[in-house]
């Protein structure tokens, strides 16, 4: 309640300023339903003070609308009244007089006209205060899908409907406007309001057109828009099919509106109500209009899709395909019918950007997926926040995040599902030929592969009608056969090479291979006990702990691969072993040989390939006569073998 002159001028002064930010360039000082609550308690003070001046508050400035402009529309641009309950919907619905009506979307962005003469696009204006709006035909000349500049016939006439943003194109335009170094936008219906009037935007900024009218003679609102969409308009009462069609009853208005609300979370674009309008030309002219609404249809008003509140934390995660994740923890607050607590944040850049901090209020969407959303800061930040800082390291393995993307990511094997597949598929573990990074993100997000055993089961068909990239490229026969091969070819790795592929913390080629020759068996690792592992040369407990941890955690996982047919046991071919008790170091490259093959050919022979020179070494396999192992072998009067040398001794 506003009580004395000074309240009352300072919230005069508050909405005036919010109104004409959000109306200048789309920032928003506070959020529409706040800003209606403001609206609301100055109306009611000028009802009690009739003497007090609210300059055009309650009466012009609406948050988004404006107070005019330069073209003058032939017909005036209508709003709708509003009605929040059933019991005002049975009263409409009465008005009609058993004639039908139509419910359909009441999308969340801004009235817009535009005149078309022999096809071609001749003026664009926003509906500003009914009267006059402003004119926005170069803006809408740069790009407004379902607003073409040419038809495909030469129609003469006037089109009105919604300009709005859905949820890509806000995704792409706040995007783009962070990057040309201005803050996000609160929503999409705010995105729109602060790119359709600037003519000078550096940035792209993608927006959509759905029609409600169009001039012409027709018998019904449905006529009039199938032809609309014929010319190349979508109409709005199109975007929701399934709701289409003439409705008689107050329950079955009432049960369509429901029908909206219950799909509102999912929809790819913004709306704030579903809108009751007579189908028929007749019923509308008997019903008529008051000055600025016509009595033949009403706006049925859902809750608001954005709330303000306060940021209390932001928590980081790795997500499955190893992106960095930002979950911002709020204060609880009420947005499109639901009370959240967490809402997602973009990037880190995103946030350092908005100079985003703990302690501050923000805007929370909660539109076109249910996932709420933190969009941006509102209003005046308090002093002495500090802005938040995201972690230069991964919070779950430690390691640096590769930054090369706005979301950073995590390679770490243990920390995503794609780093853990992409690793295993790598040339020193199963070698799977063809099966690369980007193939696995579409195998994990087609929900395909939740862990590495899933990975034998997708089939040659599945694997060819993957879709990579944007979702725009199809995997293929060719390269889905060259994995397949690639998945029969593991099965035939060696057992050390399926223990590394499992991504065990800390756990690398080496550990593998050391795991596998004292081990022997699946059967007999899982068995071991931390101790034991530890006793391995230059194991320890740490490492050997991460083993264990390790093995329980995937056991399931090995259950599955054992059954898939990859090696769960050394294979002893009984072959001699020429190499028993030799321990080789290989220092640089052996001709035919990677690092890992060359260990596994030494230990195939029944020797030890090692690390580092000590009196143990049998020899060091070095082109080179520079190297501290050279010297420290020289030293130690350990025989050097030629590369080429030892290749033919393997062979
Ligand atoms: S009919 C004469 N249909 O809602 C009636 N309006 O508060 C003209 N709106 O200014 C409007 N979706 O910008 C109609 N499917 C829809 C609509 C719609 C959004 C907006 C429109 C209008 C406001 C009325």
């Amino acid at each position: 309640m506003i009580e004395t002159r000074d309240e009352f001028e300072q919230a005069v002064t508050e909405a005036r300023r919010a109104a004409q930010a959000y109306y200048d360039t789309g920032d928003a000082l506070m959020t529409d339903a706040d800003y209606d609550a403001l609206a609301d308690r100055i109306a009611a003070a000028v009802v009690a003070h009739p003497g007090w001046d609210d300059q055009g508050v309650t009466t012009q400035v609406a948050a988004g609308a404006s107070a005019g402009g330069d073209v003058r529309h032939p017909t005036p641009m209508l709003s709708l009244d509003k009605i929040t309950t059933t019991e005002e919907v049975g009263e409409f619905v009465a008005t009609l007089g058993g004639d039908g009506c139509l419910v359909e979307v009441k999308l969340d962005g801004l009235a817009i006209r535009a005149e078309y003469a022999g096809g071609r696009l001749v003026l664009a204006a926003l509906r500003g205060d009914g009267s006059t709006g402003e004119d926005v035909t170069a803006q809408v000349r740069r790009g407004v899908a379902g607003l073409p500049t040419a038809l495909g016939t030469p129609w003469t006439g006037e089109v009105r409907g919604e300009v709005y943003m859905t949820v890509a194109d806000f995704e792409t335009a706040s995007a783009n406007r962070v990057a040309a170094g201005a803050k996000a936008f609160v929503n999409s219906r705010g995105a729109v309001a602060g790119s359709i009037r600037s003519i000078d935007r550096t940035y792209e900024t993608p927006m959509t057109f759905a029609a409600y009218e169009l001039s012409g003679d027709f018998g019904s609102h449905l006529e009039r828009m199938a032809f609309a969409a014929g010319l190349g308009f979508p109409a709005a009462c199109d975007l929701i099919p399934a709701v289409a069609g003439e409705r008689v009853t107050a329950e079955e208005v009432t049960a369509a509106i429901e029908a909206i609300g219950a799909q509102r979370a999912d929809l790819v674009f913004p709306i704030d109500g579903a809108v009751i309008k007579a189908n028929r030309e007749s019923t509308r002219r008997r019903l008529g209009l008051a000055s600025r609404t016509p009595y033949w249809a009403a706006a049925f008003k859902y809750p608001p899709d954005t709330a303000s509140t306060v940021l209390r934390d932001i928590e980081v995660r790795v997500g499955r395909t190893g992106r960095i994740t930002l979950r911002a923890i709020i204060d609880p607050v009420y947005v499109a019918g639901t009370t959240v607590t967490r809402a997602t944040l973009h990037n880190p850049q995103w946030v350092l950007d908005q100079g985003l901090a703990v302690g501050q209020t923000v805007a929370v969407w909660r539109a076109g997926d249910v996932i709420p959303r933190v969009t941006t800061p509102i209003g005046e930040q308090p002093h002495g926040l500090t802005p938040w800082t995201p972690p230069e390291v991964c919070p779950q393995c430690g390691e640096p995040w590769d930054k090369s993307s706005l979301l950073w990511r995590c390679h770490t094997a243990s920390c995503s599902l794609v780093g853990l597949i992409t690793y295993a598929a790598g040339r020193d573990c199963l070698d799977i030929d063809g099966l690369g990074e980007e193939i696995v993100i579409a195998l994990v997000e087609a929900e395909l592969v939740r862990d590495l055993a899933d990975l034998f089961d997708v089939t040659l068909e599945q694997f060819a009608t993957l879709r990579t990239g944007d979702g725009n490229r199809q995997v293929g026969l060719s390269v889905a056969g060259r994995i397949t091969a690639g998945l029969e070819h593991a099965r035939q790795q060696p057992f050390n090479r399926v223990i590394t592929s499992l991504g065990i913390r800390m756990t690398g080629r080496s550990v593998g291979r050391w795991l596998a020759s004292r081990f022997k068996t699946m059967d007999a690792l899982r068995a071991a006990s931390v101790e034991e592992i530890a006793e391995i040369d230059k194991m320890g407990l740490i490492k050997a702990q991460h083993v264990v941890d390790g093995l329980v955690a995937m056991g399931d996982v090995i259950d599955r691969l054992g059954a898939a047919g990859l090696a769960m046991a050394v294979v002893d071919d009984g072959s001699v072993k020429p190499l028993a008790g030799q321990v080789y170091v290989v220092s640089g490259s052996v001709p035919g040989y990677t690092r890992t093959t060359v260990s596994e050919r030494i230990e195939a022979l029944g020797g030890t390939a090692s690390g580092s020179v000590s009196a143990k070494t049998t020899a060091l396999v070095t082109a080179e006569t520079g190297t501290s192992k050279a010297k420290k072998a020289a030293q130690l009067g350990i025989p050097v073998i030629d590369p080429e040398e030892f290749a033919r001794m393997l062979a």
